[in-house]
């Protein structure tokens, strides 16, 4: 990391916010990058738009925040959220006045945050920005939320190459986006080695199919049909275990317990924590999710990802051939997912280990460029 030298009484005020699980885990190597910048006086502001899953990340990285917002409620709806979530950053952001604020990702947090900083004029980087799948309404509401947050920001610390042009087509001026690598692989990196048991139980000698599903794009049917097609292929392959810590949103673990519950080659669990998902990963065959941090952490791991959505903003891993979408389709996860089952040869095509998304070094980088512009 490039040494970034501190004027006496020159500390900048940064603000980092994280409101959902994906947001802490890809922010908390930052904050401990800032942490030992001595320019740096960091603060985390947490929204707990998520409340029991990123209170799981906060502990597992040892991260206390400074401010809390408390504000999840029950199957909240997105106006109500982004409504709450922009007062209450409002009078935070009056009250602390930092010299920057930075947020992670395409959350409502990250758009309100991005919206509530500008309103009051303070300058705002975006973590893992300039991921877009051109189509709006495909992740729902984040390809919105990015575009909001990408407009307000002064620095873009965009995570590939790929991202990087996508924010130049749309004209972002060249000086502020700059290539990171994506923080998430600086948190595996941190994680991985460590030996942690799995909190369930895999019956011996059998293959694992690891399972994470959230979307809000597939609520209804499209989540159905997943389930269905998890259903067949339990009964179809006996020699496989599936393991499936299911997201808190009813939406999700209603359809869920109704479809998988009481099978016996499905284990549903709760949310895992962080270091016991790493360790599912490294544990599993292969893993079918629609996540898009676990799309970038499973191919470091060399495991194969079948996504379960139509659209990925994510395509370097898919170009590597290590990532394969195959929508929220049940006859194509059944297929897709039997294919690399059966296929020796399919499977190890797949199962390579490439890591686009970056070497473990991403939060000093972004600490680095925050202290050479910040202070000079
Ligand atoms: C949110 C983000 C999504 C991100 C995902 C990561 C938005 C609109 N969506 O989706 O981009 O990929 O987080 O997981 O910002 N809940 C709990 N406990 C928790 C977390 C959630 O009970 O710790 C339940 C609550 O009923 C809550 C609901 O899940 O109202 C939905 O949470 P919300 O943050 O709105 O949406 P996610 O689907 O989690
Ligand atoms: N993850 C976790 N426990 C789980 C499932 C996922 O810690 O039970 C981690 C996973 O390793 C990844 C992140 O949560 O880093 C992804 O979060 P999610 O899928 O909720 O959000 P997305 O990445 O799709 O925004």
């Amino acid at each position: 990391m490039q040494a970034v030298s501190p004027r006496q009484g020159a500390c900048k005020r940064i603000l980092a916010v994280v409101g959902t699980r994906p947001e802490a885990i890809k922010m908390a190597p930052v904050i401990r990058a800032l942490q030992s910048a001595p320019w740096a006086d960091v603060r985390v502001l947490a929204t707990a738009q998520h409340r029991q899953m990123l209170d799981q990340v906060l502990d597992a990285f040892g991260i206390v925040p400074d401010i809390d917002l408390d504000i999840m409620a029950p199957n909240q709806t997105l106006p109500e959220l982004t409504s709450r979530l922009l007062s209450k950053l409002d009078e935070v952001f009056a009250r602390e006045r930092p010299d920057a604020v930075l947020i992670q990702g395409d959350t409502t947090t990250v758009m309100t945050a991005a919206m509530a900083a500008f309103y009051r004029r303070i300058d705002v980087g975006h973590v893992e920005a300039g991921l877009r799948t051109g189509d709006l309404h495909n992740p729902f509401p984040e390809e919105m939320n990015r575009i909001v947050a990408g407009r307000l920001s002064r620095w873009h610390f965009a995570p590939t190459e790929g991202a990087r042009d996508n924010l130049l087509r749309e004209g972002f001026d060249p000086a502020s986006v700059h290539v990171t690598g994506n923080t998430v692989i600086d948190a595996l990196l941190d994680v991985v080695q460590r030996d942690t048991p799995l909190p369930v139980e895999v019956p011996e000698g059998r293959r694992m199919v690891l399972v994470t599903a959230h979307r809000r794009e597939n609520f209804g049917a499209p989540f159905r049909e997943v389930c269905l097609a998890i259903r067949d292929l339990a009964d179809r392959h006996d020699d496989v275990h599936f393991v499936y810590p299911v997201h808190p949103n009813p939406n999700v673990s209603g359809p869920a317990r109704e479809i998988l519950g009481g099978h016996d080659r499905i284990t549903l669990c709760p949310p895992m924590d962080y270091l016991p998902f790493v360790a599912a990963m490294k544990r599993a065959h292969l893993i079918l999710t629609d996540s898009g941090g676990v799309q970038e952490e499973a191919p470091a791991l060399g495991k194969p990802v079948l996504v379960m959505r139509r659209e990925t903003e994510r395509p370097e891993a898919v170009e590597a051939g290590v990532v394969k979408l195959v929508g929220p389709v049940r006859d194509a996860i059944v297929a897709e997912v039997s294919w690399l089952l059966d296929e020796p040869g399919a499977y190890a095509g797949m199962a390579k280990g490439v890591s686009p998304y970056g070497d473990g070094h991403a939060s000093g980088r972004i600490a680095d460029i925050l202290g050479r512009d910040l202070i000079g």
